[in-house]
């Protein structure tokens, strides 16, 4: 009798932690239903958009910025000379950074699988970028400015090849 009752006792104990499991994940569903109903993000500028006004821009001067050049008065270094031409290519390359954010916004996202994973290797890149500008290390610099190419013709490639010929075409 006695044994019947302690498990009589915890039998109810489990379903009084059940039961108070369940009241606190109640408001939480309430919660998420309701933040998917309310568009949190302003994605107006579409994916072409972002690609012509803010990531091209930025990726532009930090390519602008590394290597060398060969012309007429022969070989032209890039990189940056002063404290302030490194600050302006890190800013650069913190809009690099944060365009990887901007393309992972739902309502821009084209799926969940590898456009997440070239967005998110699209702040990688801005981020060594970043790194290398504070540092004024040429070779890290250039190094990122590899990186990050690869990987804008790698998601070009995935899902809008016809892309990737006029952007090469461009350079
Ligand atoms: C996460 C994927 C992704 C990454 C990373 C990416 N792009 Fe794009 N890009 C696209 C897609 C998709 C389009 C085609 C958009 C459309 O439908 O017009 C595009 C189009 C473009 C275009 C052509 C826009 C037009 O007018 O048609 C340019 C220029 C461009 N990208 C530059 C870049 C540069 C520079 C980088 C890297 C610094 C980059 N992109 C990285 C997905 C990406």
């Amino acid at each position: 009798m006695h044994i019947l009752a302690s498990k009589l006792s915890k039998t109810i104990l489990i379903l009084l932690v059940g039961g108070a499991l369940a009241a606190c994940s109640a408001p939480d569903e309430t919660e998420t239903a309701i933040s998917t109903d309310a568009p949190a993000f302003n994605t107006s500028l579409d994916v072409t958009a972002i690609m012509n006004l803010v990531l091209e821009p930025a990726s532009d001067i930090l390519w602008d910025s590394g290597g060398w050049v060969l012309d007429a008065s022969g070989y032209e270094e890039l990189y940056p000379t002063t404290d302030e031409g490194w600050d302006y290519v890190r800013a650069q390359a913190a809009v690099v950074v944060e365009s990887g954010n901007m393309l992972a916004l739902p309502g821009r996202a084209e799926d969940n699988d590898a456009w997440m994973i070239y967005a998110e290797g699209l702040s990688e890149a801005g981020v060594l970028a970043m790194e290398a500008a504070a540092s004024h290390n040429e070779e890290d610099f250039f190094q990122a400015g590899a990186q990050l190419y690869s990987v804008c013709t790698a998601c070009h490639q995935a899902y809008n090849p016809d892309i990737l010929d006029r952007f090469d075409d461009e350079d």
